[in-house]
C-alpha cells in the first residue's frame, strides 16, 4: 500500500527500523512521539497549533462533547473505505478522529493504511498515545508527502483547505471528507465574548472537479459544565489567534454555559 514520499526526491519512502529512506538514501527517523518530519523547512522552528492550544483540544474532545461528530466522521469514512484502501487525514491535529475512524475500520475488517499530517509538532506529539497504527508526519497540507493517485480517501476536519493538492493525490472516484462549521456554530460562545457576533459564513458545498457524495449535518447544543471547559472550546476556534486578552477574559466569569454546535460533513467524490 502507498505511504509516504520523500519530500525532497518524491521517491517513496520505505520504513526500515525506526527510519524511512528513499532509494536515493535521504532518511528521516522517527522521532521518540512516534512521527516523521517530512517538512522541508526544518529550521524555522514550530508551525500549526502551539502546545496551550493542542492540549486544550486534546481535554475538550476527550470529554465527549463532540461524540456526535466523531461518531459521523468516523460513519462516513468507514462506509466509503474499501479493503487495500489508504486514508490521509490531512490536518489530523492530535488524531482524536484518526484514532476513532482508523479502529472502526480495523473492527470491520477492512484492511487499511492510515496516514496522518499535521504541520504542528506539538499535535503529532500529542497523538502518541491514540493510536499505533497510523503512520503520522509533520508536513504541510500545501505540500503533501504523498504521491499523486494514492489515496482513496482524504479527510479533513476544520484543517486548511487546498483543493489542488487534495485532487493530486486522490485517484479518480476518491473521496474527500471535509467537516465544516455551519451558520450557528458556537453562536452562544461568541455571544459571551463579542459586543457584536458574527454569524459563520457558509459557501456553498460544491468543488472544482468534485460531486458531492453525502451530505448530514449535526445540530446539537452541548453544555459545557466548568470555565475549564468553556476556555478550552475557545482556544480550538480560529477565533482564539484574533481575540484580545480582555475579551477572552469574559469567559472566566461562566461556570457553565449550553451551546449551540453545528456541522457539516461532507463527502466529494473525484471526478
Ligand atoms: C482546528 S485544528 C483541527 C485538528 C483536527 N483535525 C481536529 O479536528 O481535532 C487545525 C489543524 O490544522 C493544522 N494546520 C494548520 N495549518 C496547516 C498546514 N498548512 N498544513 C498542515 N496542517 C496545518 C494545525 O496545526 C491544527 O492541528
Ligand atoms: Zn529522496
Amino acid at each position: 500500500m502507498p505511504g509516504f514520499i520523500c519530500p525532497v526526491c518524491g521517491d517513496a519512502l520505505e520504513l526500515i527500523g525506526k527510519s524511512y529512506k528513499c532509494s536515493s538514501n535521504h532518511c528521516y527517523d522517527i522521532s521518540r512521539s512516534g512521527y516523521v518530519n517530512l517538512l522541508l523547512s526544518q529550521k524555522s522552528g514550530n508551525h500549526g497549533d502551539d502546545k496551550l492550544m493542542v492540549n486544550a483540544r486534546r481535554d475538550f474532545l476527550d470529554k465527549g462533547y463532540y461524540n456526535a461528530l466523531r461518531d459521523k466522521i468516523t460513519d462516513t469514512v468507514t462506509k466509503f473505505a474499501s479493503d487495500g484502501c489508504t486514508v490521509l487525514d490531512a490536518g489530523c491535529g492530535e488524531c482524536y478522529y484518526t484514532s476513532h475512524f482508523t479502529e472502526s475500520l480495523k473492527q470491520s475488517g477492512i484492511n487499511s493504511e492510515v496516514l496522518a499530517v499535521d504541520i504542528s509538532k506539538n499535535a503529532l506529539a500529542a497523538a502518541k498515545s491514540r493510536s499505533k497504527d497510523i503512520k503520522k508526519a509533520v508536513a504541510s497540507i500545501f505540500h503533501l508527502p504523498v504521491a499523486d493517485t494514492s489515496c482513496d480517501i482524504v479527510v479533513n476536519v476544520f484543517a486548511p483547505f487546498c483543493r489542488e493538492e487534495f485532487d493530486r493525490v486522490l485517484k479518480k472516484g476518491g473521496v474527500y471528507i471535509q467537516i465544516i462549521p455551519l451558520e450557528n456554530h458556537l453562536w452562544e460562545l461568541k455571544e459571551a465574548v463579542y459586543d457584536i457576533p458574527y454569524k459563520n459564513e457558509v459557501h456553498k458545498y460544491e468543488i472544482e472537479g468534485f460531486e458531492l457524495a453525502k451530505c448530514s449535518e449535526i445540530h446539537k447544543t452541548i453544555k459545557l459544565s466548568s470555565c475549564e471547559d468553556i476556555k478550552n472550546l475557545f482556544m480550538m476556534t480560529p477565533y482564539y489567534y484574533k481575540t484580545s486578552e480582555k475579551d477572552f477574559n469574559k469567559l472566566s466569569s461562566f461556570d457553565s454555559l449550553r451551546v449551540s454546535t453545528e456541522f457539516a460533513v461532507l463527502a466529494f467524490r473525484k471526478k
